[in-house]
């Protein structure tokens, strides 16, 4: 076999796998293919599909402004294919991005319902645009092969310059805002990655990978169908890079000296190591082969060169994106293999995309040779068995698809079936059969917490109620919210109501007036009550009456939620008697220091007595 049909059929086995994951991640949920958590949601498919992949992208719009705009007509041959890479970079990205959302049918959603104030609303919309002009851009190219798409085709040629500049512009933003994601998180991020440019950094970073990804991409697509490969104009690309690599290098070190973080890069911490390491890979070793004029030349040096830029910049984005954060969540993240493989599979099948576009199109100037289409060509037969394969063309087909199913296959023996692999729900050791409607109730996240089968007790309820027994409140405009979204502390009252926020611009945006009418003395009597703007914050047929907006602890909520009704049961049957103890919810051995609590306590100690529903009323 050669080079190409090696390739092809290593990429094949990748894609199978990742199909055959693919499925088990759509039909039964990211708990099972994934070992995402509450504390670390962004994992993987976030840092290398989406962060990495925009990035990786990045050439399209670095090579067209080179091109179009500042008209270094040499580099018109890497105009096509960087084009193309950028185009089926974007689509990976939407595809990645779908395995990654809870709810991948909404995705339409931001079309529709705008964010403005979110930076992923922008990203969205950018990468949507993007994409679109993209394809615009490219095309032509197919639409060259067949005279009857000649009047497109010279539509779209007319339209190239808006395009491109279209193009650059949305790159610019949605390049940038990729970072401003990450302002929000100061101090879950690690400082040596936090930075107040960080926009400013990805972008240049993004416009450094731009002219590296340009490079490893005809570097190999040459080396792979045989082609002899201009080195000398590779070569000036790597000259432009190296000053795009300075610049990125002055910027980021400028950073962290002026915000006076240097010390940290060499305080021998894991973090720094870390540092050190993604910025000799993605910066200073590149920079050094790219500035010299006698290594950048060299076919070796531009190799090993732009392979480093693109893995050290796809580390930076891992390391931004969730690997400096675990110092601050604590929480032990690594991919699954069936992150990995779906990761790799999205990768193998757009590169696949990409060897198809090459070789049946123009996409470089001339198409490479096709000998499996040698009319002269023998038929091949298999080396093992003797059998006779067909003609090579569909010799190869065979091939390709024998590795497609076989992966398939494994893929779904492997799948370990359908358990959660979310921590929590891992160490129940009481009844395996709490199935992924099990709730681990965990609302300081401190590992402690109650494996709550949210399924059984809503058919619970339904006997007597509906879901609002339990969610008696709301947020303006939601159902069900999350106890924890207004019981916000675990032994402490909060405050639901926030009185600066709701008259913060940031916030509801409400003048003191509208709630404190003119002339009276701004007290709780005088105040509007809640009800007057909010009609929903109580839910219809909630047993809890609301007159304060202090919530009780989330310890204090759960308890009177919960034991008033296993109380009930456990009096009424004898078989159900221990409902009510400590144990038949805390399941787990109480953590150091919380021991006492549970040693013959009737009533939570360090909690309110616990009330009951008809004690409340009387
Ligand atoms: C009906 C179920 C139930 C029963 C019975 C129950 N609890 Fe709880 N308890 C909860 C839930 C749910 C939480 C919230 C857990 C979390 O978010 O970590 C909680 C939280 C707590 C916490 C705080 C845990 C933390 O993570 O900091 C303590 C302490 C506690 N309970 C003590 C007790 C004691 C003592 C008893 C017995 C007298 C008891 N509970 C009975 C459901 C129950
Ligand atoms: C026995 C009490 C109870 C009943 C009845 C109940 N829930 Fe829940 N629900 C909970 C608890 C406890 C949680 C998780 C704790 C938290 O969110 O802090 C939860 C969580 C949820 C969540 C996730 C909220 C989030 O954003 O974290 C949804 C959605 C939800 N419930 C919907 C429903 C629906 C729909 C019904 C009625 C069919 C229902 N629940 C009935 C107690 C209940
Ligand atoms: C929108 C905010 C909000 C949400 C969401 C919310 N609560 Fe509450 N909760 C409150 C407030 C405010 C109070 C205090 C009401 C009062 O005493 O006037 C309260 C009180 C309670 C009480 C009554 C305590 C007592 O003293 O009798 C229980 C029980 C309770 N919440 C449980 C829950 C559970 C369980 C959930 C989730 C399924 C939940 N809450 C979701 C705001 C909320
Ligand atoms: C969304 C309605 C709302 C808006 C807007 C609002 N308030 Fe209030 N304000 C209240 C309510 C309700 C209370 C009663 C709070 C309590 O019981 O703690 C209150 C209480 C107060 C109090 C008494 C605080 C205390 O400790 O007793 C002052 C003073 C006050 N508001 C001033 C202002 C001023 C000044 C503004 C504008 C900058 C403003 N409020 C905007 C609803 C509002
Ligand atoms: C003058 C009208 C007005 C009054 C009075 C008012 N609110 Fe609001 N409140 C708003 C608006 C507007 C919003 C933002 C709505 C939205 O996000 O959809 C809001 C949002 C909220 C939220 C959601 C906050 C979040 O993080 O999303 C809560 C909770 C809330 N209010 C509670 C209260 C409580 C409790 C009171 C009574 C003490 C109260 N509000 C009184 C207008 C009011
Ligand atoms: C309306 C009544 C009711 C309410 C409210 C209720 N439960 Fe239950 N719960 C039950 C019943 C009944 C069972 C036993 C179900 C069974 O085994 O079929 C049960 C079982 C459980 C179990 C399994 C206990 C065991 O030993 O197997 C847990 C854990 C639990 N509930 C937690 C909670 C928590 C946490 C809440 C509050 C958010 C809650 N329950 C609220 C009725 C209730």
């Amino acid at each position: 076999m050669d080079r190409v049909q090696t390739t092809k059929t290593i990429l094949w086995l990748i894609v199978g796998l990742a199909a055959a994951v693919g499925i088990t991640r759509f039909l039964f949920g990211l708990g099972v293919t994934t070992n995402l958590t509450d504390a670390t949601p962004w994992g993987i498919w976030i840092g290398f599909d989406v962060l990495s992949g925009v990035a990786l992208a990045a050439g399209g719009f670095v090579l067209t402004a080179l091109f179009y705009v500042m008209k270094r007509e040499e580099f018109h041959g890497f105009v096509k294919p960087a084009v193309l890479t950028a185009f089926l970079g974007y689509v990976a990205v939407v595809i990645g991005l779908l395995f990654d959302l809870g709810l991948p049918w909404n995705i339409w959603h931001m079309i529709i319902f705008w964010n403005p104030h979110s930076p992923l609303f922008e990203v969205g919309w950018c990468v949507m645009l993007y994409s679109t002009v993209l394809l615009l851009e490219f095309s032509p190219v197919p639409l060259e092969e067949q005279s009857r798409y000649a009047k497109i085709r010279n539509i779209l040629m007319k339209f190239r310059l808006p395009l491109v500049f279209l193009g650059i512009m949305l790159s610019t933003l949605h390049q940038s805002s990729l970072g401003s994601l990450f302002l929000i998180m100061p101090y879950t991020l690690h400082p040596l990655w936090y930075s107040a440019i960080l926009p400013i950094i990805f972008f240049i970073s993004a416009v450094v990978l731009g002219f590296s990804m340009v490079m490893f991409e005809s570097l190999i697509s040459h080396w792979l169908y045989r082609k002899e490969s201009n080195h000398e104009r590779i070569g000036k690309l790597a000259g432009y890079a190296s000053w795009v690599l300075g610049v990125y290098l002055i910027v980021r070190l400028a950073e962290i000296a002026i915000a006076g973080e240097f010390g940290l890069i060499f305080n021998g911490t894991w973090e720094s190591w870390l540092f050190i390491s993604e910025i000799l890979i993605s910066t200073i070793i590149p920079l050094i082969l790219f500035a010299s004029p006698r290594l950048r030349v060299q076919s070796k040096w531009l190799w090993i060169g732009s392979i480093m830029v693109v893995l050290g910049m796809v580390y930076n984005r891992i390391n931004v994106g969730g690997l400096t954060m675990l110092r601050t969540t604590g929480d032990g993240y690594f991919p699954s293999w069936m992150e990995i493989s779906i990761s790799l599979g999205v990768v193998s099948a757009a590169v696949l995309v990409f060897m198809f576009f090459i070789e049946r199109f123009r996409v470089w100037d001339h198409r490479p040779e096709d000998h499996q289409k040698d009319p002269d060509a023998l038929p091949e037969f298999d080396r093992a068995s003797g059998v006779w394969l067909g003609t090579p063309a569909i010799a190869a087909r065979t091939k390709y698809s024998l590795a497609f199913v076989i992966a398939f296959a494994i893929g779904f023996a492997a799948i370990p079936g359908k358990e959660i692999h979310s921590e929590g729900i891992d160490i129940i050791p009481v009844s395996p059969s709490r199935g992924g409607d099990t709730l681990f109730v965990d609302g300081n996240l401190n590992g402690y917490g109650v494996a709550f089968d949210h399924k059984k007790h809503e058919t619970n309820a339904k006997e007597k109620q509906d879901c609002a027994t339990c969610h008696h409140m709301n947020l303006p405009a939601d159902k069900n919210s999350g106890c924890w979204q207004c019981h916000e502390s675990m032994f402490a009252p909060a405050d639901i109501f926030k009185h600066d926020w709701h008259n913060s611009p940031m916030g509801a945006n409400i003048a003191c007036v509208g709630c404190h009418p003119a002339g009276q003395i701004r007290q709780a009597e005088t105040a509007k009550k809640c009800t007057d703007c909010h009609k929903d914050l109580t839910a219809a047929g909630t047993t809890i009456v609301f007159d304060t907006y202090m919530a009780p602890s989330y310890a204090d909520a759960m308890h009177r939620a919960c034991i008033g009704c296993h109380r009930e049961k456990a009096a009424a049957d004898p078989e159900k008697a221990k409902l009510a103890d400590c144990g038949s919810c805390h399941y787990q051995a109480p953590p150091a220091g919380m021991e006492e609590l549970f040693r013959n306590a009737a009533v939570p100690p360090a909690l309110k007595p616990v009330i009951l529903p008809e004690e409340k009323t009387q």
